[in-house]
């Protein structure tokens, strides 16, 4: 099956070396990026000394679970190993309003908020229906385009606290511990429901067993999530989101109903989002007067919000070159069409390996 999925994306597969914990080193098969790169995640950027991750945008918005005590300190013989707290992240800053388009996006997430903070006429009405309530849900979509930011609004929304956990860095940094941290976490979000815990590039971490070469480590990582996963149905108020640009690499046994059974595939922006975007980002700007949002939204179709957001920053970084690092002016025609130039990292091929994927994995 691995195979045949690998054929879906038209991709070879390539190998890795890991090291295990006691410094043997591992071969495992990787397929090559679906993106042409892939992200570097790095854990030191983003937390601060206290190990908790802090957002800059907007101070006041959505609701905080931060100053939150900890009602139960269960961990607390483990914590001098793993400090949970440093899995939590503030999405104070963050809000729907933050996200631009993705309408029908937001629209499918409100049954998650609907089950996670369910009013007194939501829980009688899942129960009138005798709805199957769903533990967790897998984005997937192609790099920078808001997977990571919409489950950080959700999270907001719905007034969770909100635990990330990065794949690789589990993987590579609690060598051999990897399954006990997600345990730990997932006990720890027990206690401070509601709760979403977000599994970023989860492939890495539910990597499919079928592939010929996956250590035993990874195996063990994988089916110790397996079964955390299936302990959510006993979690009221927990929520698992997993997140990939690689889907094809998962083992199909996270997309169980019962795991992540429900997908949600976040694309390249659309103009509505482009727009957005690009409102959003040259509102801080100055613009030459000449220069219509309209015609910034067409040219960058086919571009990843991310891919927007580095465009503007360019156009604005040449402005500031060009005025010799002066105060005073604007952005050109010129520095936009010299940003412009770097263009989408995202091909078609990409996009639409994503959608032949689903139609498999979901059928
Ligand atoms: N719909 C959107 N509205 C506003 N900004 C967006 C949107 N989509 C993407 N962006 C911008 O792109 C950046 C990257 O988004 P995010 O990190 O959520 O993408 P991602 O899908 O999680 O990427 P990756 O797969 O690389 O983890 C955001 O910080 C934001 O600046
Ligand atoms: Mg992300």
């Amino acid at each position: 099956m691995y195979g045949f999925i690998q054929a879906l994306f038209g991709r070879k597969k390539s190998t890795k070396k890991t090291v295990t914990k006691d410094n043997n080193e591992k071969t495992e098969e990787i397929s090559p990026s679906l993106p042409s790169e892939r992200k570097n995640y790095s854990s030191s950027k983003k937390y601060n000394q206290k190990g908790k991750q802090h957002f800059s945008a907007g101070a006041n918005k959505g609701k905080s679970r931060m100053n939150k005590p900890l009602k139960d300190r269960s961990l607390e013989k483990d914590e001098e190993s793993i400090d949970i707290n440093r899995f939590i992240v503030d999405v104070s800053g963050i809000s729907w309003d933050d996200i631009a388009g993705m309408d029908s996006v937001k629209e499918e997430l409100q049954e998650v908020v609907a089950l996670l903070k369910p009013s007194k006429e939501t829980q009688e009405a899942i129960e009138h229906y005798n709805i199957e309530t769903f533990k967790g849900m897998l984005m997937y979509g192609p790099p920078g385009c808001g997977k990571t930011m919409v489950a950080k609004a959700l999270a907001a929304e719905c007034n969770a606290t909100f635990y990330l956990i990065n794949g690789p860095e589990i993987k590579t940094k609690w060598i051999g511990e990897s399954a006990r941290v997600v345990r730990e976490v997932y006990r720890d979000a027990q206690n401070n429901k509601p709760a979403i815990i977000f599994i970023d590039e989860i492939d890495s971490v539910c990597m499919s067993r079928e592939t010929s070469s996956i250590s035993e480590t990874t195996r063990d990582i994988v089916n110790s999530l397996l079964t955390t996963l299936d302990g959510l149905q006993e979690m009221d108020g927990v929520f698992t989101i997993g997140a990939t640009n690689r889907p094809e690499l998962l083992d199909s046994a996270i997309l169980r109903s019962g795991r992540l059974g429900k997908g949600v595939r976040i694309d390249l922006p659309a103009e509505e989002a482009r727009r957005g975007i690009l409102e959003a980002k040259y509102s801080k700007i100055p613009l030459a007067d000449d220069i219509q949002i309209d015609e910034l939204v067409e040219s960058t179709a086919g571009y990843s919000g991310a891919d927007i957001a580095g465009m503007v920053s360019d156009s604005a970084r040449y402005a500031w070159r060009r005025n010799n690092h002066q105060a005073g002016g604007q952005v050109s025609r010129e520095d936009i069409e010299k940003a412009l130039r770097k263009g989408s990292s995202v091909s078609q091929e990409c996009v639409a390996g994503y959608k032949r994927w689903e139609q498999y994995a979901f059928q």
